[in-house]
């Protein structure tokens, strides 16, 4: 069946912009597949035309007259990634009134002026929707706003800013603050102007809209308390890393007795707690509530294609509730075949007790080498009468080790096999230790 065509615009064509109309264009038959729709960037606002761009767009796409869009008829969708206050109030208002639906990026214009978008998008009957706002491509909102609605959220805990988080584990490894921050911004995880990153504003914006939706009650940026990331320098670092702690911009937003308080402040963090270990543009959200407990969700926080996701997230479900949407499918498109039996990858570990004679290890060994199953590390252990070898082995396939361990058993110094494993680890194989 063919496709339904979709012409979207987007309101800037910066770092996210671009990503967004990338995306489109690579993964245009993937978005078809699971949607039966091709959305397409047929007009994108910009300053200046004449600016390089990531994503260079097809002639006649960039505009500098936001009238090519708002006088459009045909437009599908808007997508507003320019950022700041204004003139971009006034543009969300007169898309939405003239009935098209708008997927925001701009935290810092909905923690302020909110209140007004939404009614205006009720008032018409379009959706405005805004998961990249918060966490870029973490799925935040959309988990909050419909698997989480009878759960009664009372505390988020969470690390939401990438850029800070960025500067503080530059830190932790030896860079300066400057040279950290300079990095951020080379990568596009910095707003336009950086000092709402390290001064809190960008993560109490996003606590705002947090707070919002998880307690179903507004709270504006005007409602948070927050401290930035300026004043920290490498001796706090350094104190932290002594106590066994790392620093990190944490936001919080709870519900005490039917009240709310939300802060975005650094803090010291045990490096125990899972907060500890989101490093680098990464940000986090632990939600807790009534039936759920806590749930974390966690991932990139920061960045063109990153949050580039999140606003095709928005289109597409745009698509999806829209008339009868594309959800009567389960986004079933391809046969794949099972991978066989025995042949997937991972590295081993293998408890194997043996009698503790001449040759038995290397008898052991040759059980894996005819397996091609490779020794990362060996440890070997006494026991009563005998000896248990600790064995990790390099990737290998299900199928090998089964095969190997198979011949050891059959070895007649063999006694026990009472461990074989898969290791899942992001460190080296060469590193992992269990004396
Ligand atoms: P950016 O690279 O500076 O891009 C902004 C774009 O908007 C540019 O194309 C710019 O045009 C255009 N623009 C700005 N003001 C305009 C105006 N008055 N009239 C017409 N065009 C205008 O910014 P970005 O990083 O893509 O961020 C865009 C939005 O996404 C912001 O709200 C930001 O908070 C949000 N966001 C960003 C990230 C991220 O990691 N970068 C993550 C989540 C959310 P020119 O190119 O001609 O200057
Ligand atoms: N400047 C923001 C950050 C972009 O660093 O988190 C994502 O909203």
């Amino acid at each position: 069946m063919a496709p339904v065509d979709v012409p979207v615009a987007l309101l800037g064509y910066g770092t996210v912009g671009a990503a967004v109309n990338r995306f489109l264009h690579e993964n245009a038959g993937d978005i078809e597949r699971a949607t039966g729709h091709r959305l397409r960037v047929v007009k994108a606002l910009v300053r200046d035309l004449k600016k390089e761009r990531d994503f260079p767009a097809a002639p006649g796409i960039l505009t500098t007259d936001f009238a090519e869009i708002a006088d459009n008829p045909k437009l599908s969708l808007v997508a507003e990634v320019m950022g700041g206050l204004d003139p971009t109030h006034k543009y969300i208002l007169r898309l939405l009134e003239s009935g098209k639906p708008v997927v925001t990026a701009n935290k810092q214009l909905l923690a302020q002026r909110g209140a007004e978008l939404f009614a205006t998008a009720q008032e018409a009957g379009v959706q405005l929707r805004f998961e990249a706002s918060v966490c870029a491509a973490i799925p935040v909102i959309k988990v909050l706003r419909e698997s989480l609605v009878v759960t009664n959220v009372h505390r988020i805990l969470g690390i939401v800013n990438g850029t800070t988080n960025y500067i503080l584990t530059q830190m932790e490894l030896g860079a300066s603050y400057e040279e950290a921050l300079a990095e951020a911004k080379h990568y596009g995880y910095a707003e336009i102007d950086p000092t709402e990153d390290v001064s809190g504003a960008d993560a109490a914006a996003k606590m705002a809209i947090l707070a919002t939706v998880a307690f179903g009650s507004r709270v504006t940026l005007a409602d948070v308390q927050f401290e930035g990331v300026e004043h920290i320098n490498s001796a706090h670092v350094a104190a932290a890393r002594q106590m066994d702690m790392v620093i990190r911009l944490i936001g919080q937003a709870a519900l005490v007795d039917g009240r709310y308080d939300v802060r975005v402040s650094p803090a010291l963090v045990d490096r125990a707690h899972p907060l500890a270990s989101v490093e680098g543009p990464f940000n986090a959200v632990m939600l807790q509530g009534d039936a759920i407990r806590e749930i974390t969700l966690e991932g990139p926080g920061a960045g063109g294609i990153e949050t580039a996701s999140a606003v095709i997230a928005d289109m597409v479900s745009i698509i999806g509730t829209t008339g009868a949407g594309f959800l009567h499918n389960d986004a079933c498109w391809r046969t794949l075949d099972r991978l066989p039996a025995g042949e997937l990858r991972s590295p081993f570990y293998m408890q194997i007790s043996v009698d503790d004679r001449p040759g038995v290890l290397a008898r052991v060994a040759e059980c894996l080498a005819s397996h091609s199953v490779s020794v990362a590390r060996l440890v070997q252990t006494q026991v009563e009468g005998g000896a248990t070898l600790h064995v990790v082995s390099h990737e290998a396939t299900y199928g090998a080790i089964e095969g190997a361990l198979e011949e050891i058993r059959g070895l007649p110094e063999s006694r026990e096999i009472s461990a074989a494993f898969p290791v899942i680890s992001q460190r080296g194989i060469s590193e992992l230790g269990w004396t």
